[in-house]
């Protein structure tokens, strides 16, 4: 007997909590991640910095004064300086009902390290999570940072995946030099190109070299979703950030990207009707 054959089901779109949780719980901490895994998000996205003795560290800002109660550039600093520093005090004074402050490991620095760990954690009990990381401040350290990151990853075994599809971790950078280093010495790897704007560069849907997945601002979405519409005609996966309202998480799915990274991954699974 035939069968009429049933159209392809279009992959769920991913969803990654943007420096965790970070809505609930201060970006960038063990509190922050674990919330977004326990509210479900599909990957988890964080940036790294090196230290001042070459660590890799989860920090969005170049200095750390405003997610710490110390002072400083991260750059200028070393692990031990940073682990002395509370990254979870600032967030107990905003007004965020699902946060109720903790003391330690969970609202200290974060390493690269130790979100691997909790990652290879999840998926070794059978969750297919992953992780997205952004190399910060790339240009400044000469290829320092990548070459750091790729250490860290082939030291948990995940630094040459047989295939892109395989890999659990993707490098995401606003510099292409950056993307270029990682593509050059990890092929395999997948690469999102960040964009805060149209440039001329990536007009025409074309992405630089060693970038393999565009990574636009839901600004440029919502001002040019042609060049979204571009992107994918040109057949590269699509990864949104950041994507908070629910009107913006509506125009994501309308024009059909493959990813949102977003502070608050539980509305937006809700949004998506998978909780
Ligand atoms: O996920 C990409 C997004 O995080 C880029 O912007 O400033 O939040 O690192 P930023
Ligand atoms: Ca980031």
């Amino acid at each position: 007997m035939t069968h009429a054959r049933l159209p392809s089901t279009p992959r769920p779109i991913q969803v990654v909590a943007h420096r965790g949780a970070s809505d609930d719980a201060p970006e960038h901490t063990l509190a922050a991640y674990r919330k977004a895994i326990e509210d479900g998000a599909d990957a988890l996205e964080c940036d790294v910095r090196l230290t001042a003795d070459g660590q890799l560290v989860c920090v969005h800002d170049r200095r750390v004064n405003r997610t710490s109660n110390g002072r400083g550039a991260v750059s200028a600093l070393e692990l031990a300086d940073l682990a002395a520093l509370d990254f979870g005090s600032w967030k107990d004074r905003e007004e965020s009902p699902d946060w109720d402050p903790v003391p330690g490991e969970l609202t200290s620095v974060l390493t690269l390290e130790r979100l691997l760990e909790l990652v290879c954690e999840v998926r070794a009990q059978g969750r297919p999570l992953e992780l997205a990381i952004e190399t910060k401040h790339p240009t400044r350290w000469a290829g320092q940072v990548e070459e750091r990151l790729l250490h860290t990853l082939k030291s948990f075994g995940l630094a040459d995946p047989p295939d892109e599809g395989e890999s659990p971790v993707r490098v995401m950078s606003f510099s292409s030099r950056s993307l270029y280093r990682v593509r050059a010495a990890a092929p395999t790897i997948p690469t999102v190109y960040l964009m805060q704007f149209v440039s001329p560069r990536v007009r025409d849907g074309r992405l630089p070299a060693g970038a393999g997945i565009a990574g636009p601002g839901m600004r440029i979405v919502r001002n040019h979703p042609g060049h979204i519409e571009r992107l994918r005609s040109a057949g590269h996966r699509v990864h949104v950030w950041t994507v908070n309202e629910p009107e913006d998480v509506e125009l994501c799915v309308r024009l059909g990207v493959d990813a949102i990274i977003t502070n608050r991954p539980k509305q937006v699974l809700s949004q998506l009707g998978r909780s």
